[in-house]
């Protein structure tokens, strides 16, 4: 089996300690299932601002371009918000998707039926709920320019960003929810706002175009939504939806929207994805959608699972390890079925487990599955 190197950016706040379980399940396939995956280790975000004066140094950069994958923690936090932009934490997520042309994130929302109950929604409208957003993460107004703050007249000051998306950048974001659709539900929902943006509305009309010039699409039913529609409608009937393919601003929302669905924020893995190269190979980076929760870091309480969920994203998408990514799946499910449940997911009657109890008793289902 080759080898394969991961690079991993654990990152700022709880993104250590969930990494740290991470390592625990690959260190598991290494030993069990023959994987020869390397991985290696560097700073990302605020912990490399602070280590070398900027949020991503051009080796780190280089090395993640190099990788098989890159699984990434959570980056940002208080001690860095009155930094300038250029050298926010956050940053260096922009910078490794912008570069490495990750244009393709996948957000799988999944109600696993033993959490059906750790929702804020009702039993009946989320059990057995397994959504996809594709969330366009290259283009739209987190890049466009012009962009900044300037004064103005009067002592006051503007603040600008700019909304642009071309036929190529949607086409392409398009086409993955497409694929993806034919491999599942077959219905893709395209959110946008239409109404009020001519970008909008270009979104619609290629993702439309692009449907109808491709017969393979024909057994896929397509409908187009307004943005601010699909967040009522991720609420009320969040079963009506399949794939829901959106730019990079909506998506963001709608996906953290969609991660309460599935009881916590805390469960939901993403993987960001480029195009083929002439090899044949894609880059790709894997990171929980959650972000660094300062308010928890340090305490052993946070849940491990979004993480792990990502690396198993990265056996499928990356590694073509389709068989272990399931193995992995199931461990967790058979985890939450014995009632272990970290502070974020915890009910009456449950038993609440660590950080890094969480992650021990994954790999012990592994074992018991071997
Ligand atoms: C996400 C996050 C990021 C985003 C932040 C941390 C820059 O919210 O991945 O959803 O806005 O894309
Ligand atoms: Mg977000």
């Amino acid at each position: 089996m080759a080898k394969k190197d991961i690079l991993l950016l654990a990152g700022d706040g709880i993104g250590p300690e969930i990494m740290e379980e991470a390592k625990k399940i690959i260190s598991w396939f290494n030993k069990n299932k023959k994987l020869e995956i390397e991985i290696s280790e560097e700073l990302a975000g605020g912990i490399s601002y602070d280590e070398n004066g900027t949020p991503l140094t051009d080796q780190v950069l280089y090395k993640a371009m190099d990788s098989d994958a890159v699984l990434l923690g959570a980056v940002g936090g208080p001690k860095w918000d009155n930094l300038e932009f250029s050298k926010k934490p956050e940053r260096a997520l922009l910078r490794l998707r912008k570069e490495m042309r990750l244009f393709a994130n996948l957000r799988p929302a999944i109600c696993f039926s033993e959490l059906v109950s750790a929702s804020s929604l009702k039993a009946e409208i989320i059990s057995d709920l397994d959504i996809l957003i594709v969330r366009e993460l290259t283009g739209g107004i987190y890049f466009g320019e012009p962009r900044g703050i300037e004064p103005i007249e009067n002592g006051e000051r503007k603040g600008v960003n700019t909304h642009t998306y071309t036929t190529k950048e949607i086409k392409r974001v398009a086409k993955v929810a497409f694929d993806l659709a034919l491999k599942r539900n077959k219905k893709v929902t395209s959110a946008d706002k239409s109404n009020v943006m001519e970008a909008g509305q270009l979104w619609k009309e290629e993702v439309q175009a692009l449907y109808d010039e491709n017969k393979a699409y024909k057994e896929i039913e397509l409908s187009h939504m307004l943005a601010d529609n699909c967040a009522m409608q991720l609420v009320r009937n969040p079963k009506q939806f399949d794939v829901i393919v959106t730019d990079n601003l909506f998506g963001d929302m709608l996906s953290d929207e969609a991660a309460m669905l599935t009881g916590s924020l805390g469960m939901l893995p993403s993987a960001s994805l480029s195009e083929k190269d002439k090899n044949g190979r894609i880059r790709s980076m894997y990171e929980p959608c959650h972000g660094s929760a300062p308010d928890i870091a340090g305490k052993g309480i946070a849940n491990p699972i979004a993480m792990i969920l990502s690396f198993a994203m990265a056996l499928k998408y990356s590694l073509n390890f389709d068989k272990e990514s399931e193995l992995l799946e199931s461990a967790i499910k058979l985890v939450l079925k014995d009632g272990l449940r970290t502070a974020d997911i915890m009910e009456d009657g449950k038993k609440n487990v660590s950080t890094s109890d969480m992650g021990d008793a994954i790999v012990a289902k592994l074992e018991l599955q071997k």
